[in-house]
């Protein structure tokens, strides 16, 4: 990892959701994000993995200002949005967009192509209807859209194309950051390179970072810098890609890269199944939150949250990960 200023820092964020019991039962809490850090710098690509519920889009939320976190900091452009007020947020919220999963549904229905991209122009510039047009058009050639697609509807595209769209959208205001909650996962085997590489062009040509939420590894082998591996909404590991596919150190996250079959058998990983459930998010196991399916837990995994330290050049939060290394 360089030492670049970052566009994007958590420091401890967190994100509690109130969940009702039923009637006369007290609200029970939803640890979805347990204070999680890490940055984000300009131009690079962090990928965010981990199963299914452990916080990756409660996370996107957060940095994409969709939701106010319940504590700790967020900083995007130099400002720490995690408390602003709404008047420092519409300064902020164009720095960073989205790109979500389903292009069927991020794309309203009855908007023609071009007025889609337009409107982030209208709402957010003093360009003219011309102008705005002119931008349009040379954001649909950079994401490989032809001229003629302007005036067409979302029904009138593939879900590769229409993901171009979706990405062209995000990109009209020039943001600083790009979060993609799955941005490939709803597309075909065959359209999921192109669009990843287009996205790869796009960063190179305009140094956008992008936070990459995916549960594909060879998707993130593909396309990421970094890699942020979290359970129950926690970061356990962070790393540059080649430390963390070459060699995982959290248990956790050797399970995960276990799991997924790697074609080059010299770098299969010892295999460590994934014993047992998720635990719940409302009730979070103390101690080291993976001890309850983690191989080498001992007494102190249960009794003492660790600390996410630096180790071998990384980040990892585990007590043991200098004896199994
Ligand atoms: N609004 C909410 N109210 C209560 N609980 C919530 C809310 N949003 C998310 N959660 C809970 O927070 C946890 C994290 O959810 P989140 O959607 O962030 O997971 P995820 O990692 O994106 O999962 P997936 O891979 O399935 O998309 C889950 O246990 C979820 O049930
Ligand atoms: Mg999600």
């Amino acid at each position: 990892m360089s030492s670049a200023t970052p566009i994007l820092e958590a420091r401890h964020l967190v994100k509690h959701y109130p969940v009702a019991q039923g009637w006369f039962k007290p609200k029970a809490i939803a640890r979805a994000l347990d204070g999680v850090s890490f940055s984000l710098e300009p131009g690079r690509t962090l990928a965010v993995v981990g199963e299914s519920g452990c916080g990756k889009s409660t996370l996107a939320r957060q940095v994409t200002m969709i939701e106010h976190p319940t504590e700790g900091e967020l900083w995007i452009g130099g400002s720490n949005i995690a408390h602003a007020d709404r008047a420092a947020l519409k300064q902020v919220r164009p720095l960073v967009q989205m790109v979500f999963q389903n292009p069927y549904a991020s794309l309203n229905p009855r908007k023609k192509i071009g007025a889609m991209l337009e409107e982030p122009l209208e709402i957010n510039t003093a360009l003219n209807k011309s102008e705005r047009r002119d931008r349009a058009q040379a954001m649909m050639a950079r994401v490989g859209l032809r001229p003629e697609h302007h005036g067409r509807y979302p029904h009138m595209f593939s879900g590769g194309q229409r993901q171009r769209v979706a990405i062209a959208r995000a990109l009209m205001l020039d943001p600083k950051v790009i979060v993609a909650d799955e941005p490939v996962s709803a597309l075909d085997v065959s359209i999921q390179a192109q669009v990843l590489n287009l996205l790869m062009d796009l960063q190179q040509a305009s140094g956008v970072s992008y936070l990459f939420i995916s549960h594909n590894l060879a998707v993130i082998e593909h396309i990421a810098d970094e890699v942020l591996v979290m359970y129950l909404g926690k970061a356990v590991e962070h790393g540059s890609k080649q430390q963390v596919f070459a060699r995982p150190l959290h248990p956790y996250t050797r399970a995960l890269f276990a799991s997924t079959p790697r074609i080059d058998p010299a770098q299969r990983q010892q295999k460590i199944m994934l014993r047992g459930e998720l635990p719940s998010p409302l009730a979070p196991p103390p101690g080291c939150a993976f001890n309850t399916r983690c191989p080498y837990a001992v007494e102190r995994c249960r009794q003492e949250v660790p600390a996410y330290r630096e180790f071998d050049g990384r980040k990892v939060a585990c007590h043991r990960v200098e004896e199994i290394d």
